[in-house]
């Protein structure tokens, strides 16, 4: 078994950011800018948030939190994305999910400008996504993809099952796996809770993606010796053995799956990190206006 190290590559490819955003800055006189907006203050959520936050500040972008009570109404969210979608001085704009129940998520997503959202969740970026266009790439799915490359592992018809259909993860990275791409190349599975014989399935891959939230899901006795193994689960345990009080936990059962998988990612230090490199990519992108 080796590790797919997401400490090592995300570090690396932060190096790389740094010294285009210094370029940027540089040439333009400013820096690429994020803003997120948070919701609440789910513990998750503020932990996501806080570092998308600082790792900005690490690659020398410029990054803005607005922060609103639960209480805030749909209406007033949509206003303030507006807003922010007619500043000329903001790269990137991401809402961070879950919102409050009376916050249509979908309504959010699609106020977002598209050519902003580097988060890649608008339907302009996904259907682009889909034909192989310019756009945005969900920067978890995206992180993925670095993560593969940077290791070189060969998806050329290789049988990729996808675990978990979400919008954010599963469903974006069944396209991509499939796409006539580098990684890419794979027939892919999509399977999610409903799948019937959900184990032998998973028994046929190549290259697991395991991202539905529960953990120590995917078992060893559901993983073909020799497979690649994805791990996206961040599932949060109180600890009192930690000192943010909380424990991490994947999808994979890791000790027992790991001496039969020829690669994997661990949780923490996988994909957890390729994610905020992927949204550090895609602001980045914005603000040179490489894709729209
Ligand atoms: N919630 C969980 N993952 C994500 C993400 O990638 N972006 C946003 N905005 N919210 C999330």
């Amino acid at each position: 078994m080796q590790l797919l190290d997401g400490k090592y590559v995300s570090e690396k490819v932060k190096l790389e950011i740094a010294d285009e955003a210094a370029a940027f800055l540089a040439e333009s006189g400013r820096k690429p800018h994020l803003v997120a907006i948070l919701v609440g203050n789910d513990g998750g959520s503020e932990t996501y948030v806080a570092s998308k936050m600082k790792n900005c500040e690490k690659v020398g972008f410029q990054s803005s939190l607005v922060r609103y009570d639960t209480s805030v109404t749909e209406a007033e969210l949509l206003q303030k994305i507006e807003e922010i979608n007619q500043d000329a001085g903001v790269d990137g704009l991401i809402v961070q999910l879950p919102l409050p129940k009376h916050i249509d998520p979908e309504k959010v997503t699609e106020t977002i400008d598209y050519r902003k959202d580097v988060d890649g969740f608008h339907p302009v970026n996904l259907g682009r996504m889909m034909r192989n266009l310019p756009c945005f790439i969900p920067a978890t799915p995206y992180g993925i993809m670095m993560m593969l490359q940077a290791y070189h592992i060969d998806t050329v018809g290789k049988h990729c099952v996808v675990v978990g259909r979400s919008n954010i993860v599963g469903s974006p990275m069944s396209i991509l796996m499939a796409r006539n791409a580098n990684p890419g190349n794979c027939t892919v599975t999509l399977t999610h809770s409903k799948t019937a014989n959900l184990k032998e399935m998973i028994l046929q891959a190549d290259i697991v993606i395991a991202a539905i939230g529960k953990k120590n899901f995917i078992t060893a006795d559901m993983i073909k010796p020799g497979a690649v193994i994805i791990d996206v689960g961040m599932n949060r345990e109180t600890s009192t053995q930690t000192k943010s009080g909380y424990k991490l936990y994947g999808d994979v059962d890791f000790e027992n799956v790991s001496p039969i998988a020829s690669w994997i990612t661990p949780v923490p230090g996988g994909v957890g990190l390729m994610t905020i490199v992927g949204l550090l990519k895609n602001t980045l992108a914005s603000a040179k206006k490489e894709i729209y």
